[in-house]
Formats: structure tokens, C-alpha cells, sequence
């Protein structure tokens, strides 16, 4: 398989899921961004300018109520998110898991793997997730569940893994005084996703 730093027409789109602004998961991710070749085309959101609607489960309710248009954020975000070869999730440890966003992003999936006419399943199957996150603390182990959490998302989507990416800082830009997450950041899209 051909690397992302070779392979010209894959798209990346990365998708920032803090509750701030400029915060340390994003400046890592521009870290690890800045090392992709100019044939990778990149896509950049921020959930905080897409807000998505309270996931209502209507997965067993009758047809007719599950199949309205998917409009507005929502729309936007299921079409960024097929269009991409790549899907870079960029989220903060919060509670040793996905920040809410990030959380109602996902659960969003739910019913776009049942919405008319996208074939979500089938179209995401074969894409790489990666996951870029920063932490507070310095036990590793405490992003377990963050990681599992998208490790286990690709597996069901029949998606490839290509990894966590884990910088450490708590107050804005802390992390670019991680040197070692810096670093890793510059490799983090160079190998072969993790298996
Ligand atoms: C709601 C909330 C929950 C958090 N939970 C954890 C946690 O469980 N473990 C941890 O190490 N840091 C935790 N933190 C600290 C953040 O992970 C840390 O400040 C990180 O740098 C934030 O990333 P950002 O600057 O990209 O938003 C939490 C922060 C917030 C706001």
C-alpha cells in the first residue's frame, strides 16, 4: 500500500473538535498537516461552526421518521466527511474520552449509515481514521478510552486505523513545548496506519 506522503489525490479532512479556539489538538495537528505533500488536498472544520442538532435515535421508529433531508451542519459534514480519503478526528481528552462534539458527531453516523440514498457504510469502508489528541496528565493510559473509542469506530466502519497521535499540555500552546509529541507529529502520517 502506498503511503499518504505519496499518494497524490488523497484528501484529508481534519476535523477540530475542542470546546476552544486555537487550542493545543489543533496546533499538533497543524504540526503533523504541515509534512503532507502538496498533492494531499486538505480540508480544515471546526464543529464549533458546524453545530449539529441533538441526535434523536429514531433507528426503530417507523420509516417515515427517519427519513428526512439531512440539511444545514449536518449535510455539510456528511458530504466533507465522504469526500475525504482520510478523517482526522482532533480531540482533546475531556473525562478520558471524546469531547461532546466529537461524542454527537459520532453518534450523528448512526443515522447517517441508515439515510437514503448516501450508502455511508460502503463509502467509508476503506478510508483511514487517525485520531490527534492532547492531554493534561502524563499517563498515557488515561487516553485509553479516547483511543479505543476511535480504534474500535474504524474497526465497526470497516475503516482503516491509522493511529493516536498523543501530545501533553493543558493551557493553550502548551503542547509545542512538548518536544517529543512535536516530533512524533512529524512522522504521525508518514507510516503505514497502525495496526
Ligand atoms: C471538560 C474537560 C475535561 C477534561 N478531561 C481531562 C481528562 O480526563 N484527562 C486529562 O488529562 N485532561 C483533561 N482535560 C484537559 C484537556 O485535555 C487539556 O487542557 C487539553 O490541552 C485541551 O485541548 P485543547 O487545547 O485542544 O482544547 C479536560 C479538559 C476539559 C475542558
Amino acid at each position: 500500500m502506498s503511503s499518504p506522503t505519496t499518494a497524490a489525490g488523497r484528501h484529508f479532512l481534519f476535523l477540530v473538535t475542542s470546546a476552544r479556539r486555537k487550542g493545543n489538538s489543533e496546533h499538533l495537528a497543524r504540526h503533523a498537516a504541515a509534512v503532507l505533500p502538496d498533492g494531499c488536498k486538505q480540508t480544515w472544520l471546526n464543529l464549533a461552526d458546524l453545530p449539529l442538532p441533538a441526535f434523536d435515535d429514531l433507528r426503530h421508529a417507523s420509516t417515515e421518521a427517519w427519513t428526512p433531508a439531512i440539511e444545514g451542519p449536518a449535510r455539510t459534514l456528511l458530504s466533507a466527511t465522504l469526500e475525504a480519503t482520510d478523517l482526522v478526528m482532533i480531540t482533546p481528552v475531556y473525562w478520558y474520552s471524546l469531547p461532546a462534539a466529537a461524542k454527537l458527531y459520532l453518534d450523528h453516523w448512526s443515522a447517517w449509515l441508515r439515510a437514503p440514498g448516501w450508502d455511508f457504510k460502503t463509502r467509508m469502508a476503506g478510508k483511514t481514521l487517525w485520531g490527534i489528541s492532547v492531554y493534561s496528565d502524563t499517563d498515557p493510559r488515561l487516553a485509553g478510552p479516547l483511543r479505543d473509542s476511535l480504534q474500535f469506530t474504524a474497526e465497526y466502519m470497516k475503516m482503516r486505523w491509522g493511529g493516536l497521535l498523543l501530545g501533553q499540555g493543558n493551557r493553550p500552546g502548551d503542547v509545542l513545548g512538548d518536544h517529543a509529541s512535536i516530533v512524533a507529529a512529524g512522522q504521525f502520517f508518514l507510516g503505514p496506519p497502525a495496526v
